[in-house]
């Protein structure tokens, strides 16, 4: 997300989960409305799942997938929904599955719960925070499909080791991926693809799709990213990966730095 903008006091009840491990993004921007304000503290608050931040679950207990949605259905996972469009239109899309999206810029996500007022959507489920808390909690192979749309391109070399496309990220995700459940990326940079396309199937996963210039499955809409990569004259590019019966590799240790 774009744009040095003026830290937004947050409160308590709309902040995100302190984050204890290194994280390099930002978790808030411009100074949130009033409107959004409220709506971080009075909707926000029924669609986060239980038992996924520390300070709820520190012994890192699984949550119990029935807690997540009303009834239950099929899991899908959205990293980084941005401002959450997307995630909305999938939820339009597919009233019976629950997608349970990641997010740790605030404004983001005041942005999504407005999407999710709009549309009148009630099977979504929010992480305010990193993807990995996520990771730490939901059980092995619990996930039917996840969505990484312009994951942060990070694009200095020295900084590539902290792309999600790295095993830190990619062997947890693999363990709560169900065998045969899809991976779908979408990036407007040649050379995450390239790395991708290089660290994703050690992890335990098969090309399925791609890599091309069109999405390679039915249903994509433009995100708030792609529309700014396509103004800035850069060409979307888009893969598929299918979570293989290969076994997780042991858990890469985390990185510092
Ligand atoms: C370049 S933006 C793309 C946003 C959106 N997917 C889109 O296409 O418009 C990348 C997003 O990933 C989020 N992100 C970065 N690291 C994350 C993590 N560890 N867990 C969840 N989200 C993360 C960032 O906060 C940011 O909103």
């Amino acid at each position: 997300m774009a744009g040095a903008e003026e830290q937004a006091p947050v409160s308590p009840a709309s902040a995100p989960a302190a984050p204890w491990r290194n994280f390099y993004g930002r978790t808030s921007g411009k100074t949130l409305r009033p409107i959004q304000r409220r709506r971080l503290g009075a909707e926000l608050g029924p669609l986060v799942p239980a038992g996924i931040d520390r300070a709820t679950n520190p012994e890192r207990r699984p949550v119990d997938l029935r807690t997540l949605f009303a009834t239950p259905r099929p899991l899908w996972l959205e990293i980084g929904f941005g401002g959450g469009e997307h995630m909305v239109h999938q939820a339009a899309r597919h009233p019976e599955v629950g997608i349970l999206g990641a997010e740790p810029f605030i404004n983001g996500v005041a942005m999504l719960l407005r999407r999710i007022d709009e549309a009148g959507v009630r099977n979504v489920a929010i992480h305010p925070g990193d993807v990995r808390d996520l990771f730490d909690v939901l059980p092995a192979g619990s996930v039917g499909r996840v969505f990484l749309n312009y994951p942060d391109p990070w694009p200095k070399r020295r900084h590539h080791r902290r792309r999600f496309v790295t095993p830190e990220h990619l062997d947890p995700l693999a363990r709560v991926m169900a065998e045969g459940a899809e991976l779908r990326l979408a990036t407007d940079i040649p050379d995450y693809m390239r790395q991708a396309l290089e660290e994703v199937p050690p992890a335990g996963f098969a090309l399925r799709a791609g890599p091309e210039p069109l999405p390679p499955w039915e249903g994509w809409i433009t995100t708030r990213y792609e529309a700014k990569a396509l103004r800035e004259g850069r060409a979307p590019a888009y893969a598929a990966f299918v979570r293989s019966a290969a076994p997780v590799r042991a858990a890469a240790p985390p990185r510092a730095g």
